[in-house]
């Protein structure tokens, strides 16, 4: 069952950057998108590269090895939509961010 873990606090995310956090047994990137954030596993599908140290334009990150890019939101890959990502629900407590333990389904 999904539970919620507490992973940063709201201020170690600037908007427009990401940061990587295990959570469980995963590995999960979450992104401040304009003060709303999102949390995708940090594994790119194509060879593993890490999505938290890609470049993010709005809720867009390119992957910084070969350039595979995902929608934040969604885990969605953007060029092509062949794959995806594990995308993970996140909550606030307070100034908190917590991630999901689970992705989403
Ligand atoms: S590892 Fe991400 S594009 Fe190759």
């Amino acid at each position: 069952m999904s539970k919620f873990v507490p992973v940063a606090q709201v201020a170690d995310i600037p908007s427009g950057e990401s940061r990587a956090y295990v959570v469980g047994d995963r590995e999960v990137a979450v992104f401040n998108v304009d003060g709303v954030f999102h949390a995708i596993e940090n594994a790119c599908p194509h060879q593993g590269g890490p999505l938290a140290e890609g470049w993010i334009e709005g809720n867009i990150v390119t992957c910084p090895w070969h350039a595979w890019c995902f929608d934040v939101t969604t885990g969605a890959m953007t060029l092509g939509g062949y794959t995806t990502v594990d995308a993970f629900d996140v909550a606030l407590d307070g100034t908190t961010v917590t991630v999901a333990s689970e992705p989403r389904l």
